[in-house]
């Protein structure tokens, strides 16, 4: 059986994500032939499109990669669009209908695959609808691919799961975290396993701290009505952030296989300490954004978006530090931030070595040269939107006398080749054809994650206070400066040009 015959069902077909990542990965993976002739889209939606106006969104959602006419064309023909009501049973016979005839026109020998982007409030019943409806009863491999969030806590999470769970069994479920498809999220496993310099010294011996900064620059945008039930906390830390860490903080695998990687990570995981209140008070801060200028540009403040209540207290940033109780982490802060309206977009890990343990420079046989004080080593990990690595080490200074001097080696990745490494969506898109789920978030992964997530949350939600102010443009409030400066360390990436000049 070739798993490239497929026949892919979007629900949300219309929406937002599906035109602007969906279409294009697949069309990517079209191109270089990772889908077959034999494979068809049902898009649906509420929407009563004709499969002409839908050709015509697909088309124009490729536009960029610049395809001939005729190539645009035998793409769209493999979608069809239909009407849909997720809560109406009989349209899923509908949609059984359609989708049995596309089986047999496209030979697609009953691979289904099921791709939820649309409100989380239905993928419970829209899976449950899949079969009783019989949708399932095809010979082929059947997936669902689920959009975040997955649940809006461990509760809520836990009863979708459960839902889901009568109709997929885990092997058949994706969780998507889009940036386990990033090249260089990806490259955090070949830069710790595959170099001993870095594993060998990759613990509480050797390193000092980690920071996990994710910088946009965007605003909430149009989704105010979304993000202010959801704030900075769960929109980015729950998964992308967490994801991260474990990553970074995993035991080696024994092996790099789904099931291997996925144990080590959940591990991690379960290591972080939960926090009580006070400590939760004292490791997490939050911050809103106010009006402020980005590259000359007047953002106006959160409270003032579209869709967001006047006297929100949702969290456009948050900073804090976990802290991670295994004999390899133990005393090691991980501290991140994430926010919008900062004062760039970037996507940066920071591996901060602690200092040599006697700096013998300071009272040079050489002569009485005053010293500067020895920076640590850094390993930087650039995500986003530059891709690569540095790693900045003490050498001499040149010329007389001898003065140590921070020396940053650099690798990044080319402009060219960023842009034609396969994007996210169209990578995680390849494994579920593929039936890998290494990329995708095991239910353990994401049940650990609410539970540390939901205890910062309610002890916020007790508070009821103001999240502190900060400008549009800079990289969040005081406080989160303060987090680190309590602790005697500081933010390693500092693009905000004010607060390095307020002296
Ligand atoms: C999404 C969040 O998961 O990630 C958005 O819901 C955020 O709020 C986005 O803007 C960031 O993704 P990227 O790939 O642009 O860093």
């Amino acid at each position: 059986m070739d798993t490239k015959n497929v026949l892919i069902t979007i629900f949300g077909g219309t929406g937002d994500l599906a035109k602007r990542k969906l279409y294009p990965s697949l069309f990517r993976l079209y191109q270089k032939g990772n889908l077959s002739d034999n494979f068809a889209v049902i898009g649906t939606a509420r929407r009563p499109w004709s499969d002409e106006t839908y050709h015509e969104v697909v088309k124009e959602s490729i536009a960029s990669f610049q395809p001939s006419d005729k190539e645009a064309q035998d793409f769209a023909s493999h979608f069809y669009y239909q009407s849909h009501n997720v809560k109406d049973t009989d349209h899923y016979d509908v949609l059984n209908n359609l989708s049995d005839r596309l089986d047999e026109k496209y030979d697609i020998q009953g691979n289904r695959i099921f791709y939820l982007a649309m409100s989380p409030n239905f993928f419970g019943t829209i899976v449950s609808r899949l079969k009783s409806q019989g949708m399932l009863d095809t010979k082929g491999y059947h997936r669902v691919i689920i959009e975040k969030p997955f649940g809006n806590d461990y509760q809520s999470a836990t009863q979708l799961n459960d839902e889901i769970n009568q109709v997929f069994s885990e092997e058949e479920i994706y969780r998507i975290d889009h940036y386990l498809g990033k090249e260089m999220i990806q490259n955090i496993s070949a830069i710790r396993f595959a170099n001993l310099i870095f594993e060998s010294i990759w613990n509480n011996r050797y390193i000092d701290n980690i920071q996990i900064s994710l910088a946009e620059e965007v605003g909430v945008e149009e989704r105010g009505g979304y993000y202010d039930q959801s704030g900075a906390l769960k929109d980015m830390v729950q998964n992308h952030i967490l994801q991260m860490l474990s990553l970074l903080a995993m035991e080696p695998p024994v092996a790099f296989s789904e099931k291997e990687i996925r144990t080590e990570k959940i591990k991690a995981l379960e290591s972080i300490r939960m926090y009580s209140e006070e400590e939760v008070r004292n490791n997490f801060v939050r911050g809103q954004y106010v009006e402020g200028e980005i590259d000359n540009h007047s953002f106006k403040g959160y409270r003032d978006e579209e869709n967001v209540d006047e006297n929100s207290l949702t969290e456009t940033f948050v900073a804090g530090k976990f802290l991670i109780d295994n004999f390899r982490w133990s005393g090691v802060p991980f501290y991140i931030r994430t926010g919008k309206h900062l004062t760039e977009k970037g996507t940066r890990i920071n591996v901060v070595f602690k200092q040599v343990p006697v700096n013998v420079f300071k009272n040079s046989v050489t002569g009485p040269y005053e010293q500067k004080r020895l920076e640590p080593n850094v390993l930087t990990i650039y995500i986003q939107p530059t891709e690569g690595f540095s790693l900045t080490i003490n050498g001499k200074e040149i010329g007389q006398g001898f003065q140590t001097d921070p020396i940053k080696l650099e690798h990044r990745n080319s402009a060219d080749l960023i842009e034609n490494t396969p994007e996210a969506y169209e990578k995680l898109l390849l494994d579920v054809l593929n039936g890998d789920g290494t990329n995708f978030t095991h239910w353990d992964e994401v049940a650990q994650s609410w539970r540390i997530v939901d205890r910062i949350r309610e002890t916020w939600d007790k508070d009821q206070k103001t999240p502190p102010g900060y400008s549009a443009g800079t990289m969040g409030p005081k406080e989160a400066y303060q987090l680190l400066e309590k602790e005697d360390r500081h933010w390693i990436w500092e693009p905000d040009e004010w607060y390095r000049q307020r002296g």
